[in-house]
């Protein structure tokens, strides 16, 4: 019901989304899991064309690309290096029959971005930074690790073709290259939309 209704265009309220988790990761929606509303958005920006390939850039338990699938006909694609939570992930999509997404178990650093058109990220490497809520306790806090994967996706990013998109959601814009313009801002400037200009 709920996907149905996202895919005719009806948003939903959030606390009706994450009733589609388990317990122990419904207790994480609010800190760790994009907004429906804010999902629905950035996907719409993303997605300019059907078909067009979005990826996910940690994509926890699945909710950006499950909302971002529902509501366009994009390709969306969710890399995550939580085992569990691409298993949550695959088993809702397939629940749901839901076709255009994927979710990968692997860790960012061995994706490549040419196989892509748009990319969405909800500063997903900042648990190496804070550890005041975190998802388990698998990843221990460090510095060199947040660096290293901002380079990794600033790296990537640099590489893209113009015409690329990234949509950032509370990030600090340290993955962004200068090559990305800046073409608007939503939900008191946490959403951030961007566009490659050459
Ligand atoms: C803030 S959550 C966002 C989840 C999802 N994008 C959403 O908006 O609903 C960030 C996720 O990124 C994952 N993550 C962090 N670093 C990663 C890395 N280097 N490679 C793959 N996944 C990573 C974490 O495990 C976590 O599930």
């Amino acid at each position: 019901m709920i996907f149905k209704l996202l895919r005719s265009g009806i948003s939903i309220d959030d606390s009706r989304f994450n009733e589609i988790y388990p317990p122990h990761i419904k207790e994480l929606a609010g800190r760790h899991w994009t907004p429906v509303d804010v999902a629905e958005m950035a996907a719409r920006y993303l997605v300019e064309q059907s078909g067009d390939r979005v990826l996910d850039i940690g994509a926890g338990a699945g909710k950006f690309c499950l909302v971002g699938a529902s509501c366009t006909s994009g390709m969306f694609y969710g890399v995550e290096q939580r085992e569990s939570l691409v298993e949550i992930s695959n088993n809702l999509a397939s629940k749901h029959n839901i076709q255009n997404v994927e979710f990968i178990h692997a860790n960012i650093d061995q994706i490549s971005f040419t196989d892509f058109d748009a990319f969405y990220f909800y500063n997903s490497f900042f648990e190496n930074l804070d550890t005041s809520c975190p998802i388990d306790n698998k990843i221990l806090p460090s510095t060199k690790l947040y660096d290293r994967y901002t380079s990794y996706l600033w790296d990537q990013l640099r590489r893209t073709p113009a015409g690329t998109r990234v949509v950032s959601y509370y990030s600090g814009w340290d993955e962004i290259p200068e090559s990305f313009d800046l073409e608007y801002t939503a939900f008191g400037g946490y959403l951030n939309f961007w566009r490659k200009s050459s």
